[in-house]
C-alpha cells in the first residue's frame, strides 16, 4: 500500500540485434539469453515480447557490409530497414524504435565519419539524417540517435520534417557517457572501435552538470524523449534530468550491467531475479519513465505472476 515505485512491463523497451539471413539465432556469449537474430526469428521474439505487455523494442543492425562512411546505415534495403517493415507488418501496435548511429556500419567502428584521423562532427550529421529518414520510411515510430555528435537532433528533426515524417518521435541518447559498461554490446553489435576510443564524443563519467547541458541542448533541438546511459552507475544523473526537465526520461540498463548480474548468478554468487528487480526498481525510483533493458522479458514475466 505504501510502496512508492511500481515497476510495470509497460516501462520496458527491449533491445534486439538484427542480422542478415534466415533462421539465424546466434547466442551472444557475454550476454546469456540474448541473440543476434535474422528478421524471421526477430518477428517471433517481438511477438513474444509484445504478448507479455512490453510495448516497445529498439533495433540494432549488423549490416551486410561496412565502409569508411557507414553507407549501409541508410541503405533502403538494409537489414534494419527490412526488419522495421517486417516487424511493423506483423505487429502494427508494437512501438518500433531504431538506433541511429554509424558505429555498426563503419569499418573503423566509430560513431562518426573520420577525417584526418579525427571524428568529423559536421560531416557525420548528414549521414545520420539520411539514416533516420530511411528508418522512418521503413515505418519506425521512434528514431534514437546514439552517436553523441553535436547538433544531430536538430539536423535529424529538420530532415524528417522536410521528408514528411513530422510524426516520427526522437528519443535522444542525450547524456551518454564514455563507459566501459558497453563492452558486451560491442561483441553483440560487432561495433568495437578499431582504434582509439569514444571519449571525443561521449561524456566523461566524472561530469554531472554537463549532462544537464547536453539534455537542455537536445530538448531545444527537438528531442521528445531524452535518455541517460548507462543507468546503474548514473542514477544521480537520471534523478537530475527528471528534476530539471519536463520531458519523458529514458534510462539504458546497458549490456555490462546485464552481464555482471548474469555472471554472478551463474557462479551462484547472487540471486539473479532478486537483483534484477532491485536494479530495475532503483532505475525507476531515480526517475526513469522508460527503461531499455535486456532483462525486459524476464522481468515482465515475473511481474505478471
Ligand atoms: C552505439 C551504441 C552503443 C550502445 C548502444 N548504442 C555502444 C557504444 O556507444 O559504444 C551500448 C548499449 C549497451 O551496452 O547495452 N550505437
Amino acid at each position: 500500500m505504501v510502496r512508492e515505485t511500481i515497476l510495470s512491463p509497460q516501462d520496458f523497451i527491449y533491445p534486439m540485434f538484427i542480422v542478415p539471413g534466415k533462421r539465424v539465432k546466434n547466442p551472444i556469449s557475454s550476454m546469456p539469453e540474448c541473440f543476434q537474430e535474422s528478421i524471421d526469428e526477430a518477428i517471433k521474439t517481438a511477438k513474444e515480447i509484445f504478448s507479455i505487455g512490453i510495448p516497445s523494442v529498439i533495433l540494432f543492425g549488423i549490416p551486410e557490409y561496412k565502409d569508411d562512411f557507414g553507407s549501409s546505415a541508410y541503405d533502403e534495403e538494409g537489414v534494419i530497414q527490412q526488419a522495421v517493415k517486417a516487424i511493423k507488418d506483423a505487429l502494427p501496435d508494437l512501438t518500433v524504435i531504431t538506433d541511429v548511429c554509424l558505429c555498426e556500419y563503419t569499418s573503423h567502428g566509430h560513431c562518426g565519419v573520420i577525417k584526418n584521423g579525427k571524428i568529423d562532427n559536421d560531416a557525420t550529421l548528414e549521414v545520420l539524417a539520411k539514416e533516420a529518414v530511411s528508418h522512418a520510411r521503413a515505418g519506425a515510430d521512434i528514431v534514437a540517435p546514439s552517436d553523441m555528435m553535436d547538433g544531430r537532433v536538430a539536423r535529424i528533426r529538420k530532415t524528417l520534417d522536410e521528408e514528411g515524417f513530422t510524426d516520427v518521435i526522437i528519443l535522444s541518447y542525450s547524456a551518454k557517457y564514455a563507459s566501459a559498461f558497453y563492452g558486451p554490446f560491442r561483441e553483440a553489435a560487432q561495433s568495437a572501435p578499431a582504434f582509439g576510443d569514444r571519449r571525443s564524443y561521449q561524456m566523461d563519467p566524472a561530469n554531472r552538470r554537463e549532462a544537464l547541458r547536453e539534455v537542455a541542448l537536445d530538448i531545444e533541438e527537438g528531442a521528445d524523449i531524452v535518455m541517460v546511459k548507462p543507468a546503474l552507475a548514473y542514477l544521480d544523473i537520471i534523478s537530475d534530468v527528471k528534476e530539471y526537465f519536463n520531458v519523458p526520461v529514458a534510462a539504458y540498463n546497458v549490456s555490462g550491467e546485464y552481464s555482471m548480474v548474469k555472471a554472478a548468478a551463474q557462479l551462484g554468487w547472487l540471486n539473479e531475479e532478486a537483483v534484477m528487480m532491485e536494479i530495475l526498481t532503483s532505475i525507476k525510483r531515480a526517475g526513469a519513465d522508460l527503461i531499455l533493458t535486456y532483462f525486459a522479458k524476464k522481468a515482465a514475466q515475473l511481474l505478471q505472476l
